[in-house]
């Protein structure tokens, strides 16, 4: 597993989907994780350390601080990301970022290429690491390469203002697979393949891109439920959430332009304003832990979301009641569980997600018997996966204020019903169902690539073993694992 970010496996609680998805990933399949470690040093040339803990295997190296501020805040953060998330008003364009973005991927494949076996299979996470593949290749490196994206594929017209569109269409052709979120993302990556480097459809589904053919398939990535479900009893032991008591409303979200926050507390504001008899019943709890906070679109999104926060509190707050709880800070991952299942709704607005696996989260934390309710944005991905919970236009606030109330008035059995088609949802497409999928797609797309190998090579033999432990998992069940949001 490759990806930018690695968990430390001895600290209770950090990271993002991504990191949990890898983590659950690699509790199931034997391997290492490769990348960065956090650490940024003034300068020098990084090299990688390996620490295995309880069985598990990091492998990962320092950023030095031009790399963090031109490869991480710089390519990866101010132009891939904004672009990926259609916002090219935000995308700085600066020269310097790529050739950084390039040195690092390049370094890195250098660091892993000598790490590699001949029977191991290859899995790059993310946007950070788009020519990750290419430059394995460049090295030697034969074994099947997948690439999944957590994040969304922008519309062709915005992927194709990066100065860079023609060398990173080029950079996923070095890919055997390619899986990301959603079909939407899906049709956005083929058409801007055929676009930008006049990429071909073949009639088996699989896309040309110069001299190489790569599959591109939808994966929606899943959490593992079993670390949120009710256990026996728990249920009695939570405090009342009836009528009559303060319905708390939780949103939680990196500190991020992609997530509507600003959106979602206009609407909250305009709740309370049309709906005054709601004032003193409910209470709005939003987590929004700071990320990237060098860059300047994520600075101004802060400063905007506290004057809303405190003018919101100021015109409705009472003595003995506060309308927003506004938390800049990270929950622990052990305390995510109550938190949700202690909240009447789960409010989630992005204006543009990948996913949105708390959304997921939410729904397995419920009570079947008496659960809150999900009012999510139609532009998560998660959306698709879950036509069950309220769906609003995050753009459109007054959607919202009645995505607000229908989720607060719908009574008991609706809430029952809704609820147990959305769990069982999240417990289909689980995170055990999307790493399963994948890597049995890799394998098949591996095969092409091991067609040019005698049977008895160590890539056949490794395609096979690998296919045999993706049909083992698929009954395995595991403890939870204890790491970050
Ligand atoms: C979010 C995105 C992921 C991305 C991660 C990076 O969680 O959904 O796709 O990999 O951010 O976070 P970082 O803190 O490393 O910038």
């Amino acid at each position: 597993m490759v990806s930018n970010r690695v968990i430390d496996f001895n600290a209770a609680q950090q990271a993002g989907g991504v990191g949990v998805a890898i983590y659950n990933t690699l509790e199931q399949h034997s391997g290492f994780w490769f990348g960065w470690d956090g650490q940024i040093e003034e300068s020098g040339s990084p090299e990688p350390k390996s620490i295995t803990v309880g069985g598990h295997t990091t492998v990962t190296e320092p950023l030095t601080e031009p790399d963090y501020n031109d490869y991480y805040l710089g390519y990866s953060n101010s132009v891939l990301w904004p672009v990926f998330h259609n916002r090219l008003d935000l995308a700085q364009f600066e020269a310097g970022y790529y050739s950084s973005y390039v040195a690092v991927n390049q370094r890195f494949a250098r660091h892993l290429a000598p790490l590699l076996q001949p029977d191991d299979v290859i899995w790059v996470h993310d946007y950070h690491l788009v020519p990750m593949a290419l430059e394995l290749r460049k090295l030697g490196v034969e074994n099947p390469i997948g690439f999944f994206l957590h994040i969304p594929i922008g519309p062709a017209q915005a992927m194709l203002a990066i100065p860079e569109n023609k060398e990173i269409a080029r950079a996923l052709g070095a890919y055997d697979l390619i899986g990301l979120q959603t079909q939407s993302d899906v049709r956005n990556l083929i058409d801007f393949l055929q676009q930008s480097v006049a990429g071909r459809l073949l009639p088996s589904g699989r896309i040309r891109v110069f001299e190489a053919e790569l599959d591109i398939g939808c994966f929606p990535v899943g959490i593992d439920p079993n670390d949120f479900a009710f256990g026996p009893g728990e249920a009695e032991a939570l405090p009342p959430t009836e009528t009559g008591d303060l319905h708390q409303i939780i949103g939680i979200d990196r500190l991020d332009y992609t997530k509507g926050l600003p959106q979602k507390f206009r609407a909250y504001g305009k709740f309370l304003e049309e709906y005054p008899e709601y004032r003193r019943r409910i209470v709005l709890s939003q987590f929004a832990p700071p990320t990237r906070e060098s860059v300047e679109a994520y600075a101004d999104i802060k400063a905007e979301l506290e004057s809303l926060a405190g003018s919101i509190n100021g015109r409705y707050g009472e003595l003995d009641w506060v309308p927003i709880n506004y938390i800049h800070r990270t929950i622990p991952r052990s305390e995510l569980r109550d938190i949700y299942r202690t909240s009447r709704v789960g409010l989630v607005t992005p204006l543009k997600d990948g996913m949105n696996l708390v959304a997921k989260e939410y729904i397995a934390s419920q009570d079947p018997k008496d659960p809150g309710v999900l009012v999510m944005s139609k532009f998560a991905g998660a959306a698709d996966q879950l036509p069950d919970c309220v769906l609003v236009n995050p753009y459109d606030i007054a959607d919202i204020v009645q995505g607000i109330r229908i989720a607060l008035e719908m009574p008991r059995d609706e809430r029952c019903a809704r609820h147990e088609k959305l769990l069982r949802n999240v417990r289909k497409s689980d995170s055990n169902a999307w790493s399963r999928s994948f890597f049995s797609e890799l394998a098949k797309a591996g095969q092409r690539r091991a067609g040019r190998f005698s049977k008895s090579s160590d890539m056949a033999k490794a395609l096979e073993r690998l296919q045999a432990s993706v049909k083992k998992n698929s009954t395995h069940s595991r403890a939870a694992a204890n790491v970050g949001t």
